[in-house]
């Protein structure tokens, strides 16, 4: 698959995006390690805190199907400036692929390309995680 059709499926995703209250649309297209595309779009909700975005969707379609392993991620909005994952997105996306490499697109269908590793480093893992049971 293509960069351009990752990207494109996270555009049509954006479509089905509920977001009254930002009004800022958020579609994003997993691809997994065996091909398959899961997408997302943010969620959101009149209890600001209780939204979900769009990475967050995607990840937990994915992983609802049976998939864990994910290889890149389109994310798309409608803003003039280049969609970047908010912190939280980028921890999710690292607890099952640190290697991850993403895709960042802007409204006019340009796009960025960057490893997970550059834009959450020194980030904290399962392996960090240290039990004294
Ligand atoms: N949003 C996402 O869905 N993904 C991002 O990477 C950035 C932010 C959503 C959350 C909220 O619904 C709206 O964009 C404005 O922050």
């Amino acid at each position: 698959m293509t960069d351009r059709m990752l990207i494109d499926k996270a555009t049509e995703a954006m479509q089905n995006a509920y977001a009254p209250y930002s009004k800022f649309k958020v579609g994003a297209a997993l691809e997994c390690s065996d091909g398959t595309v899961f997408t997302g779009c943010n969620v959101e909700n009149a209890a600001f805190r209780a939204s979900i975005c769009a990475e967050a969707s995607a990840v937990a379609a994915a992983v609802t199907s049976g998939r864990r392993e994910f290889k890149r991620i389109a994310i798309t909005s409608e803003g003039t400036s280049y969609c970047f994952p908010c912190g939280v997105c980028r921890q999710m996306l690292n607890e099952f692929a640190p290697d991850l490499e993403l895709l960042c697109a802007r409204a006019d269908g340009r796009y960025v390309s960057y490893p997970l590793t550059a834009l959450l480093p020194m980030s904290f893992g399962s392996e960090h995680i240290v039990t004294f049971l």
